[in-house]
């Protein structure tokens, strides 16, 4: 499973991207908002730090506004993908957009049928969102493993990005599920190597070299 990165705070990717684990980045316009950075200038530069895909959502919500902000977009970076929102303009977007070979990520993803209609217009990701369904009391992970299920029947190449990640469990249960992408909050990126028992043994076993008085070097 791919790692994407999921905000538009370049520090943080920098570090990100620096460790040589992870693939991508998405942003949303509550990111951008978050980062206080001009949208098109904090794309470009992310897409700078990296070959692989970097989400940029689409501001409309009209099908002519929509494809008109796409061009924009597009023409920053050739690793730019389009983000769109899960509704029928946002799907006729993306089925122009594919037809043009532009990379989309269809978000707001919250329903299989959702998901469905996403992958019969083309998206290259659709972007369940995890988190927010638990909130509602649902199994957010349930969906995960509903849209790959379904995928795998109908042999739709869109590919699954888990989103809206809430934690390292998250993460794990994702790549369980089958989700080609997971977009990650830093923090819990930072978290998925951290586990008390490697901290205690580390130490344990720094500790009991020092007292053999060895050198390796
Ligand atoms: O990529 C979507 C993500 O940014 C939403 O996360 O925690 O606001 O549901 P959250």
């Amino acid at each position: 499973m791919n790692i994407f990165i999921d905000t538009a705070d370049t520090s943080e990717l920098e570090k990100a991207f620096e460790t040589g684990l992870v693939e991508g980045c998405t942003t949303n316009p509550s990111l951008i908002a978050a980062s206080g950075r001009d949208f098109k200038e904090v794309i470009a530069e992310i897409c700078d730090m990296t070959d692989g895909p970097v989400s940029a959502e689409v501001a409309a919500t009209d099908y002519e506004t929509m494809m008109a902000e796409a061009m924009v977009l597009a023409e920053i970076a050739d690793n730019v993908v389009i983000k769109l929102p899960l509704t029928m303009d946002g799907l006729k977007a993306c089925q122009a957009l594919s037809s043009e070979e532009i990379q989309t990520n269809v978000t707001l993803c919250f329903s299989l049928a959702q998901a469905w209609m996403a992958a019969k217009a083309g998206a290259t990701y659709i972007s369940p969102f995890i988190g927010r369904l638990d909130d509602t009391g649902e199994n957010g992970m349930d969906l995960i493993h509903d849209i790959r299920a379904l995928y795998d029947v109908h042999g739709y190449e869109t590919e699954i990005l888990a989103a809206s990640i809430r934690s390292v469990d998250h993460v794990e249960q994702a790549a369980l599920a089958g989700a080609h992408v997971a977009t990650i909050p830093p923090k819990i990126f930072n978290d998925l190597l951290k586990h008390p028992l490697t901290d205690k043994g580390l130490a344990a076993f720094v500790a009991d070299w020092e007292k053999t008085g060895q050198s390796i070097l």
